[in-house]
């Protein structure tokens, strides 16, 4: 592999011994992808988080990494993490643990106010950015809607790249590489995140190779566009390993390459297997984490009406960490909720529903909209999801 001058020196071990260690992990990797050159990346987006994902050995591995003078070369986000580090559980340890993780990645260099899966809406990509991300809803969105470029990095990759500020060029780095090869079409308009997130898990089952999407968007905002769109590919990342679909009008053009040969229909008779039908008075809203604007569109009255008519009486909100700032707008809307419609929400920054033990909270089932959190919370969380309307 070529390497500038600056990239031998670092994985000669000229500037420490953590450099010479994140440099030789980016360049194997990048070697086994046949990569011949690194490239510079803008922005780092971190996963690993969650103490119940990490444990011990990742605690310790962070810690040891901060203590010995890790530091982010390049701006860089982080993922949620467990409700361990939030008021719904009681275990001091684990909360402490939890919290010792977070607070050796801030060290490190990471943006305190992260702590989201949703780090472009903190630092917004441009176009043909070079980007280390991990998070597979980030990285589908990234290259999808942002029309930059990522691959789908583990946590451990994403951090060796924030400390050397590269990353190796191959995969969806190259123009050729980012080629749509079949066509979905979608027989019936998307007008609901259900409708969206279900939608995309039924592609992430299908598609052998990057779809390009045709579909009919019905959304009363560019808000609840984006909701819709964001849970569509996070939900093809949930059940694929895809790192990108490109959506008709929406993926910015010379940011991909078509070369079509299969076309797919899809009517809404396809998503049935994936709606799973039971009760919970429990909702989750927020996997990808939404903005408090966008949980402020999703509480409208008339959607509340319909949560009530299906029984909720708790939500669970996920949100990134900076909304920790707002706690007036916060307490404001968790007071309405009560007052008016006798529902507790909790809002929880920073936090991720799926990384959690949820069954250590006597939690059942949980209702979600969401097609990731649909995939993933039996397994992951240890609670039977439930589809509801939204
Ligand atoms: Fe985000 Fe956790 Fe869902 S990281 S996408 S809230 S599984």
């Amino acid at each position: 592999m070529y390497l500038s001058g600056i990239e031998e020196k670092m994985l000669n071990g000229e500037y420490g011994e953590v450099i010479e260690k994140a440099m030789k992990v980016i360049v194997k990797v990048g070697e086994t992808l046949g990569a011949e050159r690194l490239v510079e990346i803008s922005h780092a987006h971190v996963s690993g988080v969650s103490y119940f994902n990490i444990g011990d050995e990742g605690l310790e591995l962070l810690e040891d990494l901060s203590n010995r003078g890790a530091r982010v070369l390049v701006y860089t986000s982080a993922n949620p993490y467990s409700f361990a580090g939030s008021a719904l559980y009681k275990d001091s340890s684990l909360l402490e643990k939890q919290m010792r993780i977070v607070k050796s990645l801030i060290k490190m260099g990471v943006d305190p106010n992260s702590f989201t899966c949703t780090p472009y809406k903190l630092r917004k990509p441009g176009i043909g950015e070079h980007l280390a991300w991990a998070e597979s809803s980030a990285v589908i969105y990234a290259n999808s809607v942002l029309g930059a470029r990522t691959n789908r990095e583990s946590g451990l990759t994403a951090l060796m790249a924030a400390l050397v500020g590269r990353t190796y060029y191959a995969d969806m780095h190259k123009i050729e590489n980012r080629k749509a090869c079949e066509e979905v079409v979608v027989l019936f308009d998307i007008n609901s995140i259900l409708i969206a997130s279900l939608l995309g898990l039924y592609i992430g089952k299908v598609a052998q190779c990057i779809p390009y999407i045709r579909a009919r968007y019905r959304a009363e905002s560019e808000l609840i566009f984006d909701l819709m769109v964001r849970n569509m590919l996070a939900s093809i990342s949930a059940t694929s390993d895809l790192p990108m679909a490109v959506l008709e009008g929406v993926t910015p053009q010379h940011t991909y390459v078509i070369e079509r040969s299969e076309i797919i229909s899809v009517n809404l008779k396809e998503l049935e297997d994936m709606d799973l039908k039971c009760y919970s008075d429990t909702m989750l809203i927020g996997c990808p984490h939404v903005t408090l604007d966008e949980l402020k569109l999703l509480l409208m009255d008339r959607h509340l009406d319909l949560l009530k008519k299906q029984g909720i009486q708790r939500i669970i909100v996920t949100v990134p960490k900076y909304i920790e700032k707002r706690d007036n707008e916060v307490n404001a809307l968790i007071q309405r909720m009560r007052e008016k419609y006798s529902i507790e929400v909790q809002i929880l920054p920073g936090g991720c529903a799926v990384v959690s033990n949820l069954r250590f909270l006597n939690f059942m089932t949980i209702a979600t909209p969401h097609g990731k959190a649909l995939h993933y919370l039996q397994n992951l969380a240890g609670v039977k999801p439930c589809t509801i309307h939204v």
